[in-house]
């Protein structure tokens, strides 16, 4: 169990090909769960779906090592860190900005792409365990931000939404350890519920008419009304005319709103 006010250990580098990497290495060791690796920049990011991620200095690029009590729930976890970058952001930015979530663990800032979150399940020693690595966008001009254009929402960042250059990564970070572990302790005593309700709360798609490219298995498009989050993390979509269905992978392409 992770204690109230848990303090992790964070190792921060300047530069590292991949966060996620490098922390699937230090679990090797043995180091303990709640581990960080923070970099400043990163040569060889990675993010869903085999696409690279942008790391100039100037990004946050986090990874956090966590290894659930019930192994084949490691695919909560991302949500569970969606929901505290998404309430990082809503503290550490203007009130007048609505920071949301998009399925499956996006983060918005008014309607844009501020943050992505790639999640690595890995077994050591009989452990399985999950390394979440989340990248957010903060000072990063506008001009850098063209690389995250082949995402299907369009990438923004604290400086491009705010004008704001000088943003603090320490005071992101700071507020990101806060409610993660503020978070997981929820998820350790009372399980998924309280996060998918946390989630679906904070996901503004909902009860809109959404579009999903690559619906397995067939790889198809379907469009209908985001119904709410499931219990295994999929989307409930209904479809009119049809029964409600589960949508576990796909890509949410685009939404009414
Ligand atoms: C996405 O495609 O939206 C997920 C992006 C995840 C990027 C972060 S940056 C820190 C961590 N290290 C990586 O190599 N990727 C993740």
């Amino acid at each position: 169990m992770i204690p109230l006010n848990f303090e992790p250990v964070i190792h921060v580098f300047d530069e590292l090909d991949s966060t996620n990497s490098k922390l699937k290495d230090l679990a090797k060791t043995g180091v303990p769960e709640g581990t960080l690796v923070v970099a400043k920049k990163q040569t060889k990011g990675r993010g869903r779906l085999g696409r690279s991620w942008h790391s100039p200095v100037g990004g946050l690029y986090i990874s956090v090592l966590l290894y659930p009590l019930v192994p084949k729930r490691i695919t909560d976890l991302p949500f569970l860190v969606g929901i505290a970058v998404t309430q990082t952001l809503q503290q550490a930015l203007p009130k007048y900005l609505e920071v949301s979530l998009k399925w499956p663990n996006d983060v918005l800032v008014n309607q844009k792409k501020i943050a992505g979150i790639l999640s690595e399940a890995f077994d050591h020693n009989e452990f399985y365990g999950a390394v979440v690595g989340v990248g957010i966008n903060v000072n990063l001009e506008p001009a850098e931000l063209a690389p995250f254009e082949k995402n299907l929402f369009s990438a923004t960042s604290v400086q491009a939404i705010t004008g704001e250059t000088g943003t603090s990564l320490e005071d992101i970070l700071t507020i990101f350890k806060v409610k993660l572990f503020n978070l997981y302790r929820v998820y350790q005593e009372k399980g998924f519920a309280p996060i998918q309700a946390l989630w679906e709360r904070n996901c503004k798609m909902i009860g809109k008419k959404i579009e999903i490219r690559n619906v397995e298995p067939k790889g198809e498009t379907v469009v209908g009304n985001f119904w709410g989050l499931s219990e295994r993390g999929g989307i409930v979509l209904e479809i009119p005319g049809k029964d409600k269905m589960e949508i576990l992978s796909g890509e949410l392409a685009c939404c009414w709103f």
